[in-house]
């Protein structure tokens, strides 16, 4: 949620800063901005509405230089979109500071600054840290104090980077509640709220903790605490491949990345031939604490929530383990009560969203047995800060809406159930056939992908239409609640999504000749009551679209169209089903032309409350 890059550097940055941005404009798109310190010491500013690419064209137009600078890339909190509200913001002529998080004191602080005389050019949150980081340093303090003194006025979540014209080869960084790494070069050194934004300069980071503060310099990395004892944190090299990935022959990241996950799933998979291998996905200690497990609590956010409410099917039905779920902004929330031996598993994509990991460090002691975190980037903070880490091998994910970090979501937690299933009673047999299915879902999801021109002709019908409902029964209905997200996400249709057996008590109302319903249908015992549940729709007019295995007798009708799925075993259908959703969506977006992977108004990590 909002991107941050800085350099400190003996070359011109303000190229690796643009690119540094574009590679982050992911986590926020609303406006960007740049400030650069040139060789004549004079702060230079360029902020724009929208998109990186406007910034860029400024730059182009107006271009300015310097080796000290800082760069982001906004996602509106406080203060509409728009230039002014871009940062970085500027105090006094001299220093510049970027930020991301919210500063709950802001108000407060900004009556205080506005009676010493300084005017606000903005709505943001953002600019009283300017603002006091300007006072500090007109009372003879450095910058790194004036930081010092700054943070320790701030209530809230904050990741900051500021540059001061007084200390011209120099940048300082703070943070609390968002992340923001340091990128270690030779003969520079830079910062970012995502070690994605320097990997084009850089392979070696420092991860910086709760409260560090950081300053750097062309030659120097000093980080301290905010009471300014020195601090010593490892560099850690980081050794995959490049990963920022260009779109390829795909027009989008988002289908480019759904027809990754064949080996995305394989990626994830490898290595997990039998239980025992299933286990050492967890790492170290991960056996030990699973002996201890009865119960498991579940927290996420967004996709990755669907992602723990299908595991909750799992884990009940076949682990024979007691299992909740809940969105990690209501968990922190809420006065609790735990069974004993509960594990804490929190799922989240970019290990980095704020709920999740409030959820996680507002844990009382005693509360959880351990905790565990399925996250897709390495290093991210949930990934320090749990006890046991599964890495999804999903690659990164850049478009906004997530799909390959779900279906691998999935496989993590049906490796779960297994680990945990067979300390109650799962059969060798039970566990072959999921470990067997596992193995063979890459096969199944291509197969699913081959439906693709399939799906982008029924995708027609939704196009004109500005509601759609989703029905789902059993372990398919948090899959249809993740095609409903999907499609409002990114078409911006209003879609909901319904347990079928809750049609008639509501959204049946809805139900006419201008409603799409969108049916994820299993092949088990629970077919037969879908069958009546579509009838009823049918016979109010409603159009249904039908995802049903092949086998599973649908066909095709009068206002009913159904889609043949292959073939699968019953366990690994909510990912596979999650593939051909995934394609409607992307195909209705397509053709009503929004920005499939920047929809508006969202973000792809969401580091604010
Ligand atoms: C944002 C993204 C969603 C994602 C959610 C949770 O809202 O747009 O795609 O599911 O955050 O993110 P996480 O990184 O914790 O999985």
């Amino acid at each position: 949620m909002c991107g941050i890059v800085a350099a400190a550097a003996r070359r011109e940055v303000s190229e690796i800063l643009l690119e540094g941005l574009r590679r982050l404009e992911y986590r926020g798109y609303d406006s960007a901005g740049m400030a650069l310190i040139n060789d004549q010491n004079v702060l230079q500013i360029h902020k724009r509405n929208g998109k990186v690419k406007e910034l860029e064209a400024a730059q182009a137009q107006e271009p300015f230089y310097g080796n000290t600078g800082i760069a982001h890339t906004r996602w509106a909190t406080h203060g509409k979109p728009s230039t002014e509200n871009a940062h970085p913001h500027a105090s006094g002529g001299r220093v510049a500071l970027v930020h991301n998080g919210i500063i709950e004191n802001h108000a407060e602080l900004r009556a205080e600054l506005i009676a010493a005389g300084y005017e606000m050019s903005s709505a943001t949150d953002t600019e009283v840290i300017a603002h006091l980081l300007h006072l500090s340093l007109q009372k003879g303090a450095s910058l790194r104090a004036a930081m010092q003194n700054t943070i320790a006025r701030l209530e809230g979540a904050y990741a900051l980077a500021a540059i001061d014209i007084e200390s011209p080869h120099t940048v300082v960084g703070a943070r609390k509640g968002s992340p923001l790494v340091v990128g270690v070069g030779i003969g520079e050194n830079f910062l970012a709220s995502d070690q994605m934004a320097l990997r084009q300069v850089t392979d070696s980071f420092i991860y910086l903790e709760e409260g560090d503060l950081v300053e750097i310099s062309p030659a120097s990395i000093q980080i301290c605490t905010i009471d300014g004892e020195a601090i010593e944190r490892p560099t850690t090299r980081i050794k995959e491949a490049l990963e920022t990935s260009d779109m390829g022959d795909f027009d989008h990241y988002m289908i480019k990345e759904i027809f990754e996950q064949p080996v995305a799933l394989e990626a994830t998979l490898a290595g997990a031939a039998n239980v025992e291998q299933v286990e050492e996905c967890f790492g170290h200690g991960a056996s030990a604490m699973f002996d201890r497990v009865t119960n498991v609590q579940i927290v996420a956010c967004g996709t990755s929530y669907h992602a723990g409410m299908v595991a909750r099917y799992w884990l009940e039905e076949l682990a024979g383990i007691s299992c909740e779920v809940e969105v990690a902004s209501e968990f922190r929330y809420r006065k609790r009560v735990q069974h004993e031996g509960t594990l804490l598993v929190a799922i989240s994509q970019s290990g980095e969203t704020a709920d999740t990991l409030a959820a996680l460090r507002n844990a009382t002691e005693g509360e959880f047995i351990g905790s565990l975190v399925v996250a897709n980037v390495d290093n991210s903070s949930l990934v320090r800060e749990c006890d046991l880490v599964f890495l999804t091998r999903a690659g990164a994910e850049i478009g906004v809406a997530s799909t390959k970090a779900f279906t691998t979501q999935l496989v993590a937690m049906l490796m779960l159930t297994l680990a945990l299933g067979r300390r109650r009673g799962m059969t060798d047999e039970r566990q072959s056939e999921i470990i067997e299915a596992l193995e063979n879902l890459p096969h199944y999801v291509r197969q699913t992908l081959e439906l693709n021109g399939a799906i982008q002709k029924l995708s027609e019908a939704f196009i004109p239409k500005r509601h759609a409902l989703f029905l789902g029964r059993g372990i398919q209905y948090p899959i249809a609640m993740e095609g409903a997200l999907k499609l409002k996400e990114i078409s911006y249709i209003h879609a909901e999504a319904y347990p079928a057996g809750e049609l008639k008590h509501g959204p049946l109302a809805l139900v006419d000749d201008d409603m799409p319903v969108v049916a994820v249908a299993p092949n088990d015992e629970l077919l037969e009551k879908l069958k009546s549940n579509l009838e009823e729709v049918r016979s109010r007019g409603g159009e249904l679209f039908v995802f049903a295995d092949r086998e599973a007798g649908f066909a095709n009708e009068d206002r009913v169209q159904v889609l043949p799925m292959p073939h699968c075993p019953e366990v690994i259908k909510p990912i596979v089903y999650t593939v051909a959703l995934q394609l409607l969506s992307y195909h209705v977006a397509l053709q009503k032309g929004t920005d499939v992977d920047k929809p508006r108004n969202l973000a792809k990590s969401v580091t604010v409350e």
